[in-house]
């Protein structure tokens, strides 16, 4: 007569099987369903065995068990190995591969400001200028009264001065620079002269209340205008990367006599009129003159035997036409966007 449990060494080997068989953690809930779930095979099984005789149902209820003790040992075993998986390949997810070559990285730009005073810098140095330097915080001598600006002259007025507690002055123009350039230097003079200038403006779109300057003076025999427009069309032309259109203008500045204004035509609208140039076409760029003998007469220059020229560009509306900025506030706050380049 047949084992009363033959069959169920099959069985074993059939569950053992399917365990491996799930690749992953829902197929092999699965197989827990159907093997020893409620409504599964070993319940079913332990279900017929109230038919059978006493003897062979004790021998099979034994090897019933066993299968499923089987199921359970190969359901746990499997899950063990499933869920390592499953470890590996969040780890492996997350993997990083030091040696893959890295994305790109944000970098810094030098700020237009300087790349431009570069360029300057670089002209002016060509043609045999030195660039000078004097100090941000100034005394009423170089800053107004050595530049024929004398005191209680409606003149001063012109200037938005700050004034600290000791009547020294954060300058308001680099035009100071000149003054100590030609005190400390002879003849022939060349020089340029970057720098940060104050003003109790109100900040707005066209002006703020710190902003660069660079002065230019050059002190030699028989001087003329002539130089001076040439040197200051050359530079905006050098500037701008191409000729544009310029035009001079009779302007008052204490310190030179005579004293011009050179306009640019507005390259925001090729001089049509916008809102930057105020509907005039053109912009106010460089302003300069001829070194008022009272001027060179201060820094104990003999004006019978020496003239000069000077000029005293506002550089931040310089690099804003270069740039496409059309907010001074920009080049100062740290969301500066380089909208197109002239
Ligand atoms: N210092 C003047 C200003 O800030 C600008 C200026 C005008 C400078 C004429 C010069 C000059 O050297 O000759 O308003």
């Amino acid at each position: 007569m047949m084992d009363g449990a033959a069959d169920l060494d099959g069985r074993v080997i059939e569950v053992q099987a399917e365990a491996l068989a799930c690749v992953d953690l829902g197929a092999l809930e699965e197989l827990r369903l159907r093997w020893l779930g409620k409504k599964g095979e070993i319940t079913g099984l332990l279900k017929s065995l109230g038919a059978l005789p006493a003897e062979e149902r004790a021998r099979r209820g034994a090897a019933i068990n066993a299968l499923r003790d089987s199921a359970t040992a190969a359901w746990e075993s499997r899950k063990g190995e499933l869920e390592r998986k499953a470890e590996d390949a969040a780890l492996d997810a997350g993997w990083i591969d030091v040696t893959a070559p890295s994305g790109a990285r944000p970098a810094g730009r030098l700020h237009p400001i300087t790349l431009l005073l570069e360029e300057v810098i670089d002209h002016f140095t060509g043609l045999g200028f030195e660039v000078a330097t004097g100090p941000e915080i100034e005394d009423e001598f170089h800053n107004f009264d050595a530049l024929n600006i004398p005191k209680d002259h409606p003149a001063r007025d012109v200037w938005d001065t700050f004034y600290t507690d000791r009547r020294e002055i954060p300058r308001t123009h680099t035009s100071s620079v000149q003054i100590r350039a030609m005190q400390t230097r002879k003849p022939p003079i060349r020089v340029i002269s970057p720098g940060r200038v104050f003003r109790n403006e109100t900040i707005d779109a066209t002006h703020h209340a710190s902003f660069n300057q660079v002065e230019g003076l050059l002190v030699d025999r028989h001087v003329t205008i002539a130089h001076l427009k040439h040197t200051l069309e050359t530079l905006v032309a050098k500037l701008m990367g191409r000729k544009v259109e310029t035009r001079f203008r009779p302007a008052f500045y204490p310190f030179v006599e005579p004293g011009l204004d050179l306009d640019v035509q507005c390259v925001f609208c090729a001089g049509v009129g916008c809102s930057i140039c105020k509907g005039s076409g053109w912009i106010e760029l460089i302003p300069g003159g001829l070194v008022h003998p009272k001027v060179l007469d201060a820094c104990g220059l003999d004006p019978d035997q020496w003239q000069g020229f000077a000029f005293g560009m506002g550089f931040d509306r310089m690099v804003m036409m270069r740039y496409g900025i059309d907010d001074i506030r920009r080049l100062y706050d740290g969301r500066l966007q380089l909208v197109r380049q002239f």
